[in-house]
């Protein structure tokens, strides 16, 4: 079975203002979905939504047939939906160790606890090896690693990540680009927002442009647009 997010007339925001205006996407049923789109028009609202740190105002969320919309986010994670935060939200004083072994707190994924960390040390090696580092000393690509390893030890039904390449070095980037296109290949359906069009094409052929709170354009894997076409409709907006 394919995993399947639908969203469908979701409205939501912050106090009284809408960022979110009835916005419709279906994740999942072409593998792989790409986020993007400017600055401050609604991205992480979404992405927080969908997770349960937003209330939604009107609207639907269904996982896998379910309805989620309005669901706690932890009730939101015990099935299976896991969400990596734009930015460093790591606890600074905890190890790697710890970190990793607090993403396995989810009932589905504590019986699956070794096999994870095996797992997600074969995607991350550079973790094993500073396994008692606290997350304070790390650098920005290392912390990276650790919230999607952690986000890994919860045997997520589908990932999302928030901009995961943000602020790292080109090379850096390119690790990690190639981490996360590994994890994509372990059969977990990833929805990512990029500002890297180039990094999303690799990833996916699925790709949403979010302008204003509302999908501006879809992109569907049959029309297979080119990097140079993509970015005329980004700036065409
Ligand atoms: N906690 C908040 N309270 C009030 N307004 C907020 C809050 N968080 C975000 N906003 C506003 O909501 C709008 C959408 O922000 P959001 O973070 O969703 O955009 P984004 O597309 O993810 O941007 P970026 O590409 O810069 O990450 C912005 O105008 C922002 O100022
Ligand atoms: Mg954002």
């Amino acid at each position: 079975m394919s995993t399947t997010l639908e969203i469908r007339d979701l409205t939501a925001g912050y106090g009284r203002i809408d960022i979110l205006h009835r916005i419709s996407l279906t994740i999942g049923n072409f593998g792989n979905v790409g986020l993007f789109g400017p600055n401050g028009h609604g991205k992480t609202t979404l992405l927080r939504t969908i997770s349960g740190l937003i209330n939604p105002r009107e609207g639907s969320i269904r996982f896998n047939d379910i309805e989620i919309a309005g669901l706690s986010p932890r009730a939101i994670v015990e099935h299976g939906l896991i969400h990596v935060s734009q930015g460093n939200r790591l606890f600074p004083d905890l190890t790697i160790g710890e970190c990793l072994t607090l993403g396995a707190y989810p009932k589905r994924a504590r019986a699956d606890e070794e096999a994870n960390r095996d797992a997600v040390i074969k995607i991350f090696p550079k973790l094993a090896e500073r396994w008692r580092q606290k997350v304070r000393t790390l650098s920005g690509g290392e912390r990276q690693m650790v919230s999607i390893g952690t986000a890994l030890m919860s045997s997520p039904r589908m990932l999302i990540l928030d901009e995961p390449t943000l602020g790292l070095a080109p090379k850096i980037k390119e690790e990690l680009c190639a981490s996360v296109l590994g994890i994509s290949e372990r059969g977990v359906p990833l929805v990512v927002v990029e500002q890297d069009v180039e990094f999303l094409l690799e990833l996916s052929k699925h790709l949403y442009l979010i302008n204003h709170g509302e999908v501006a354009t879809e992109i569907q894997p049959g029309q297979s647009l080119d990097h140079s076409e993509i970015m005329s409709l980004y700036f065409g907006q």
